[in-house]
């Protein structure tokens, strides 16, 4: 058995400072908390006390600013076309956040030899018929189709919107600590597919061919098949897809410290982490505000998608993409916070519904995504 080391006891605190960092930063006058913090917020961290918001910074000149991407305007060729494919809007070596609009079935199976793929679910129902066995899929699941599975996409309806995570690493669940394995979701409650084909006929083309469209290196290749080569009866073995929706996570709380976003975790490989804010009552004891303070967390990018729900009682539109660049201060502004503080109370249930990607290399962003770029992000348009 291996014990976690102890965490270090050696800090410094110099001026003024929060007795407790994170309580009390209400009461502070004309200063304001700001933090630095290495490995997402678990390495080492320093707490700085400022006469000025980081955030107010007057302009940027260059690449590192922060971008908020209005995803209704994003048209991925699978919207229009059934034999189209997913959008390409962030990306580094290990890792890369893509969208997908599909509105009718495949006209062809997928296989991605590139790396894992995550699905998101933000809209929509229907069935990933997978060669592993048909999952069914409905708005809030995480559906995981590893590097080189067979699938086609079945919408029920035209209206679908996926978030799509690919992995050049095998993705595994988040360790959050010692918190036991029931928590913060059961394990048990994967829903992992068992074959059941059909003559749906769906995957071929006009001429009748059954083509797979392989991913790999970022260049597609088709390898045609006279049969479905959707065809197992049978499978056995630790490598396999599954799903699992937002609802069976129960989200790690404190009453009297506001626990770090990386608490939230829910897939992680040695790259990045995705991880998911979802309801959870709001932080009760006096002093404890609901967010983390300004900060800058200097290891990692920040990527957020909205699924649904406000960002604690302001309108956060739905399919909103915001990318925060690591070394950039970001936190809601003084004003904004006045407006939470009358908006919602200690001890209300919050209703956001968030998902997260922290990346260890920098993100760079693609054309596509560039173009559907907001002037002013959702939160600083509300007055
Ligand atoms: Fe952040």
């Amino acid at each position: 058995m291996e014990i976690r080391p102890m965490r270090s006891w050696i800090h410094h605190s110099r001026g003024e400072v929060l007795r407790q960092a994170g309580v009390g930063r209400q009461d502070l006058v004309g200063i304001y908390e700001d933090m630095i913090t290495r490995q997402g917020f678990e390495g080492r961290d320093a707490y700085l006390y400022r006469r000025n918001e980081p955030v107010k910074f007057k302009r940027i000149e260059g690449s590192a600013a922060y971008l908020d991407l209005d995803g209704k305007l994003l048209e991925p060729t699978d919207l229009a076309f059934a034999d189209g494919g997913q959008l390409k809007l962030f990306y580094n070596p290990d890792v890369s956040i893509w969208v997908s609009r599909r509105s009718e079935n495949m006209t062809y199976t997928a296989r991605n030899a590139d790396g894992d793929e995550l699905y998101f679910v933000h809209e929509g129902t229907g069935v990933f018929y997978t060669e592993f066995g048909p999952i069914p899929y409905e708005p809030g699941d995480y559906v995981l189709l590893p590097k080189g599975v067979s699938y086609r996409i079945r919408p029920a309806g035209p209206v679908n919107y996926f978030l799509i995570v690919e992995s050049a690493e095998e993705i595994g669940f988040a360790d959050i600590g010692p918190i036991g394995r029931r928590a913060p979701f059961d394990p048990a409650l994967l829903y992992v597919p068992s074959p059941e084909l059909d003559e749906l006929g769906d995957g071929r083309n006009e001429t009748g061919e059954w083509p797979v469209r392989l991913k790999y290196d970022g260049q597609y290749s088709t390898v045609f098949y006279d049969f479905d080569p959707i065809d197992a009866v049978g499978w056995k073995g630790d490598l396999f897809p599954f799903k699992i929706n937002i609802r069976d996570f129960r989200p790690i709380t404190s009453d009297r410290i506001h626990l770090q976003p990386t608490a939230h975790s829910i897939f992680a490989t040695r790259s990045y982490i995705v991880g998911n804010l979802l309801p959870r009552p709001i932080e009760a004891a006096p002093g404890v505000e609901p967010v983390p303070a300004y900060h800058r967390n200097v290891d990692m990018d920040e990527f957020v998608f909205v699924h649904g729900g406000t960002a604690l009682g302001l309108e956060a539109p739905a399919a909103s993409l915001s990318f925060l660049p690591r070394g950039l201060h970001h936190g809601l502004p003084e004003e904004i916070m006045e407006q939470i503080r009358k908006t919602v109370k200690p001890g209300d249930y919050i209703d956001m519904e968030f998902i997260f990607v922290d990346t260890a290399r920098p993100l760079l962003a693609t054309q596509e995504a560039l173009a559907s770029k907001r002037q002013q992000h959702y939160l600083k348009g509300k007055k």
